[in-house]
């Protein structure tokens, strides 16, 4: 139980030895704290305790001569890692993370968001409001899609698909990712125009010449007349008839046979460790949606005219959940 109350610690210390940069100060060989400490600005011996600790986890490895060294999990720390978690990390540690987990009870006895009721509003309100936060929380979401992107590229055959649109996409690099695999195939990213700002400097620069980018509410309207509509992420941020909305919008807009991809992890009966119970306590106290099972979606696709067809593992947490028209 010790451990497992402990786990907060380890997650802010790994969180502020990413946000500090010290993986990346390590790659190109052992320091000593002291040495790191007037590189970054930082007081000596506060800063030895710190990478003693995220060590004893494995992040960081420290020598016999006090110097401190590289290892596998510090590595995919760095900023130039790939993938790289370092914006995950440092997402973990803002203040605005940290508030929303404080108030889980509040999320649980009431069922709903504690962000809104600490700031007054919807997250991805509170981001338009906060371009710094905006770009770690973005930088956050193009790490997991270093991971999870090629997962979804390589799990599902789109042969039979020459349009798609990535509704929600971030700042595409899934959709990059598929692209670039499936040369004949044209795509649309579909996000808030703030995000779309940043896109043509992202991941899609590579295949712009195949890609538009398309700015809107997904909940008003999507783009029409595509083969596929992909979300990663999006479905889970949603409570039910918000989804519902959604989907039916990319229903109407669905080219003839076209299909439903979603991609979110879909939480599997029993009592094994499932990283997703606890990503869908993070979503409870988010944007307030929710990770689902296999009867969810199908319940949830048959109320917005598709037809849950099949659900794809990948090599990553999430899985690929396929509508066809219901
Ligand atoms: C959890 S992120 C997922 C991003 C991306 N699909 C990924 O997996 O990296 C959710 C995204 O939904 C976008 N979003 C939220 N509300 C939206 C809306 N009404 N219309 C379009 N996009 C929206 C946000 O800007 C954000 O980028």
């Amino acid at each position: 139980m010790l451990q497992i109350l402990n786990g907060a610690h380890v997650a802010g210390a790994v969180s502020c030895l990413a946000q500090l940069g010290i993986p990346d100060l390590v790659e190109k060989g052992p320091k000593s704290a002291e040495e790191l400490a007037r590189q970054i600005g930082a007081q000596p011996e506060a800063l030895y305790r710190l990478m003693r600790a995220t060590a004893c986890v494995g992040v960081l490895s420290e020598e016999p001569n006090g110097m401190f060294s590289e290892t596998p999990l510090s590595a995919v720390l760095r900023s130039n890692a790939k993938p790289s978690l370092r914006g995950l990390a440092i997402m973990g540690g803002r203040e605005w993370h940290g508030r929303g987990w404080s108030e889980l009870d509040y999320s649980v006895r009431t069922g709903k968001q504690a962000l809104e009721k600490i700031y007054g509003t919807h997250v991805f309100e509170f981001f338009k409001q906060r371009p710094e936060e905006a770009k770690i929380f973005n930088d956050a979401m193009t790490n997991l899609s270093t991971i999870d992107g090629p997962a979804v590229a390589d799990a599902y055959d789109f042969g039979s698909i020459s349009s798609i649109v990535d509704v929600a996409g971030g700042h595409g690099l899934l959709l990059a990712t598929i692209l670039q695999k499936n040369p004949r195939m044209r795509g649309t990213l579909y996000e808030e125009a703030h995000v779309i700002a940043g896109a043509p400097n992202g991941p899609l620069k590579p295949v712009m010449d195949r890609c538009t980018l398309l700015s809107g509410d997904m909940f008003s309207s999507v783009p029409a007349g595509a083969d596929a509509y992909l979300m990663k992420h999006i479905i889970h941020d949603w409570p039910d008839d918000m989804c519902i909305k959604l989907l039916k919008a990319c229903r109407a807009s669905v080219n003839a046979d076209g299909k439903l991809l979603v991609v979110d992890c879909v939480i599997p009966p029993g009592n094994d460790f499932f990283p997703g119970k606890f990503l869908d306590l993070q979503m409870l106290i988010f944007p307030g949606g929710r990770e689902r099972t296999e009867a969810q979606f199908r319940d949830l696709l048959a109320a917005s005219g598709w037809k849950l067809n099949r659900i794809i593992p990948t090599a990553a947490m999430d899985s690929i959940v396929e509508g066809v028209a219901g």
